[in-house]
């Protein structure tokens, strides 16, 4: 248990995990990412390792199950209720609800953390939830309710993966993802290990990565360090490739450049660079990485919030940046090179609906085969959804410059 508040000020009150989770809550409200406030706030507080892990469960559980959470406690409530009263009420339901505490602890623990004139309608109300729970018989209104998305995730995935896969999707991403660490100690999701060494860059090649921040798959291939595709190979042999990593954004670049330092690395040139229009001579490099920036809605379980940021109207915006970005790719890869296209996201329109947009629109990259299992087919490339190996969902599709 700490002191003060955590976001800084000195005030002479214990402070808790949930009391912490609930200034996070707050923040996160109020247009903070989870990913960044809740590791600021926890650098302010002097909770053990213990507290510190029930904060981030509690925070990245209540920011993903936001909707269940508001279901639940919505019925009980009448007229506005302040930021401080909602976030607690989240809280409570989202302990109630899916972590399972006793009620007596979740309801007093919660309440007791409230502040203001507030605390007795959160007492009320989370009372009554407890109840809804504990009888047994809770009658969702509708899937995106009871798994807490958005409307359009739900039927955009329904529609795009079968009903079946998709509710898989949703319910696995709803979970903590599994830390996974490469060879050099970099934490990185397997299935993006596998996307870097699908890449399959070799000695004294050079290999650009056009969408490069925070520098995950760049530094895997310049390292040589990300695993291969079960049964499929393609791992980097014999010494390292020189990568030019380039981002359009120079605050991410440089996160690129710590990382590139941080591993010792000498065979990175890290570069702010647009990737639709890249500052190198056409036809200079032998492979090609677009790892472009996408909806995201293959890697929900990492960031709880970033359901309820990304719209509808992102996916198409964000479907013609990706074409541009292979068709720089495109441009920038020697006859016989290879370029690999990738997103962490499950929409038809930015995974087989671009690979139908290349197939005409740059007939000059051929086909190589796609990953094997736990990859599924889509279009010429694959899909690896997030149930079928329990790492993040991505598509990959790999393509050679014929002469
Ligand atoms: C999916 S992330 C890349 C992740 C990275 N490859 C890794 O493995 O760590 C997409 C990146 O594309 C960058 N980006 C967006 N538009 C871009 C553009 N036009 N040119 C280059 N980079 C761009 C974003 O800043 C973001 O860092």
């Amino acid at each position: 248990m700490g002191t003060g508040s955590a976001r800084g000020g000195a005030r002479p009150v214990a402070l808790t995990a949930r009391r912490v989770a609930l200034e996070a809550l707050l923040e996160i409200e109020g247009g903070g990412r989870a990913n960044v406030v809740v590791p600021r706030l926890l650098e302010h507080t002097g909770l053990d390792e213990r507290d510190r892990g029930l904060v981030t469960e509690l925070v990245y559980g209540t920011c993903r199950m936001r909707r269940a959470c508001d279901w639940l406690v919505d019925r009980h409530l009448r007229g506005h209720t302040d930021p401080e009263v909602r976030a607690g009420l989240r809280l409570g339901a989202y302990q109630l609800a899916h972590l399972r505490t006793p009620p007596h602890a979740a309801v007093s623990a919660t309440v007791e953390e409230v502040r203001g004139p507030g605390r007795g309608v959160v007492n009320a109300v989370l009372r009554k939830v407890a109840g809804d729970v504990g009888g047994g018989d809770l009658r969702w209104p509708d899937p995106a309710t009871e798994l807490s998305y958005p409307d359009w995730i739900v039927a955009r995935l329904a529609r795009d993966l079968g009903p079946a896969a998709a509710r898989e999707a949703l319910v696995v991403m709803n979970t903590a993802p599994s830390v996974t660490r490469r060879s050099d100690g970099y934490t990185q999701d397997q299935a993006s290990q596998w996307v870097a060494a699908a890449v399959g860059a070799q000695a004294g090649e050079l290999v650009v990565d056009l969408c490069a921040a925070p520098g995950g798959k760049a530094t895997a291939m310049a390292y040589g360090a990300a695993d291969p595709i079960p049964a499929q190979g393609g791992a980097q042999q014999g010494g390292p490739a020189l990568v030019v990593a380039a981002d359009r954004a120079t605050d991410r670049a440089r996160i690129v450049a710590g990382n590139v330092a941080g591993l010792g690395l000498e065979n990175v040139v890290t570069v702010v660079a647009d990737g639709t229009a890249p500052p190198l001579r056409p036809a200079i490099s032998d492979r090609v990485l677009v790892d472009a920036p996408c909806s995201g809605l293959g890697v929900l379980r990492r960031r709880p919030d970033a359901r309820w940021r990304v719209r509808a109207t992102d996916v198409d915006r964000l479907a013609l940046l990706q074409r541009q970005l292979l068709e720089a790719a495109a441009d920038l890869v020697r006859p016989g090179g290879t370029v690999a296209y990738s997103v962490c996201t499950l929409t038809v329109v930015e995974t087989a609906a671009i690979d139908r947009w290349a197939a005409s629109a740059l007939p000059w990259l051929a086909p190589l085969p796609p990953p094997g299992p736990p990859w599924t087919p889509a279009g010429r490339g694959a899909l690896l959804l997030p149930q079928a190996a329990g790492t993040d969902g991505m598509y990959l599709l790999l393509l050679r410059r014929t002469a």
